[in-house]
C-alpha cells in the first residue's frame, strides 16, 4: 500500500537525475510533489507523468523567490538535492565564478530552502528532511575542492540540525552518494560529454533510482525512527580515490 498518501513533498532539482528519480519515487508511495528547478521545460514533462505533481520554476540561489514560492505551503516532506559540481582544477587554478555557484547552491540553497519550510513544519508538529551530501563531504579528492567543501557543509549542518529541530516532530537525515550516473559529471565538466564518460568507464556504478529508493526508505520508516546518516557506494568504490574499473 503507498505509505506516502495525503503527503505533499517539495524535491529541489527535480529536473534531471536523483532528484527527478526521488520525485518518482515519492509520487509512487503516493505523495503530491512539488517538482522545482530552473529548467522548466523538463519540470513539465516529468510533472505530466507524475499524478497530483505540481512544477515551480525556481532558482535556490535566490532567497526571496524561494521564500515566496515555498513558505506558504505545507509541506510534509522537504529533500533540498539541487546542487551541482563545476570544474575539477586545483585552487590555483579555479574560477571564483564557479565557487561562487557551487557556495550558493549547495550550501546557501539549501538553507533559503530550510529557512522557507522549517516554520510550517515546526507549527504542525511533523515533517521529514532528507538532506543529499556526499561522499566528497567525508572525503576529499583532487580538484575537489570547493565542491568538497559544500559537501562538508551540508553535512555539518545535517549535524546542526538536529539540534535545531530537535524534539519539534521533525525528522533529518542525511543521504550521501557516492559515484551516481547522472548528468552531474556532464555539467561539472561544461557539457564535455567525452570527459564526463571517462568518469563512469567500467564501474558498475550507481543509478539515480538506487538512491531514490533508499531516501524512500528513510522516509517510510515508522515515525519513531529517525535514519540519520546513509553512506551510500558502488561496489565497486572504495573510497573518493579508489574505483574498480573493468575497462
Ligand atoms: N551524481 C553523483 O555522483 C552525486 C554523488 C553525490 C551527491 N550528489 C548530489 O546529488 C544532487 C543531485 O545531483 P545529480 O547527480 O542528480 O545531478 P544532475 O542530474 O545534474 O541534477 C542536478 C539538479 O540540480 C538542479 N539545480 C542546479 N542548480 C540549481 C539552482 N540554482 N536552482 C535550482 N535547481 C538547481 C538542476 O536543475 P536545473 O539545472 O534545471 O536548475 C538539476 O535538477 C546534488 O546535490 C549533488 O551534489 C551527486
Amino acid at each position: 500500500m503507498a505509505q506516502l498518501t495525503g503527503k505533499l513533498a517539495l524535491v529541489t532539482g527535480a529536473s534531471s537525475g536523483i532528484g527527478e528519480c526521488i520525485a518518482r519515487a515519492l509520487a509512487a508511495e503516493g505523495a503530491r510533489v512539488v517538482l522545482a528547478a530552473r529548467r522548466r521545460d523538463k519540470l513539465e514533462r516529468l510533472g505530466a507523468e507524475l499524478p497530483g505533481s505540481e512544477t515551480i520554476e525556481l532558482d535556490v540561489r535566490d532567497p526571496q523567490a524561494v521564500a515566496h514560492a515555498l513558505r506558504a505551503r505545507p509541506f510534509d516532506l522537504a529533500i533540498p538535492n539541487a546542487g551541482l559540481a563545476l570544474g575539477i582544477d586545483p585552487v590555483q587554478k579555479g574560477s571564483p565564478a564557479d565557487w561562487s555557484e557551487m557556495i550558493d547552491t549547495n550550501i546557501k540553497g539549501v538553507l533559503h530552502v530550510l529557512r522557507a519550510v522549517t516554520p510550517g513544519m515546526i507549527e504542525r508538529k511533523r515533517g521529514d528532511i532528507v538532506l543529499i551530501g556526499s561522499v566528497a563531504g567525508r572525503q576529499a579528492y583532487p580538484g575537489g575542492n570547493v565542491y568538497c567543501a559544500t559537501k562538508a557543509a551540508v553535512r555539518s549542518l545535517y549535524e546542526s540540525l538536529r539540534y535545531d529541530l530537535h524534539d519539534t516532530g521533525i525528522r533529518v537525515s542525511t543521504v550521501d552518494p557516492g559515484m551516481v550516473r547522472t548528468p552531474f559529471s556532464a555539467v561539472r565538466f561544461k557539457g564535455d560529454g567525452e570527459r564526463a564518460s571517462k568518469v563512469y568507464a567500467g564501474v558498475d556504478y550507481l543509478l539515480p533510482e538506487d538512491i531514490a529508493d533508499i531516501v524512500r526508505f528513510v522516509v517510510t520508516r515508522p515515525a519513531r525512527v529517525n535514519i540519520g546518516e546513509v553512506v551510500v557506494w558502488s561496489k565497486d568504490q572504495l573510497s573518493a580515490v579508489q574505483v574498480a574499473r573493468r575497462l
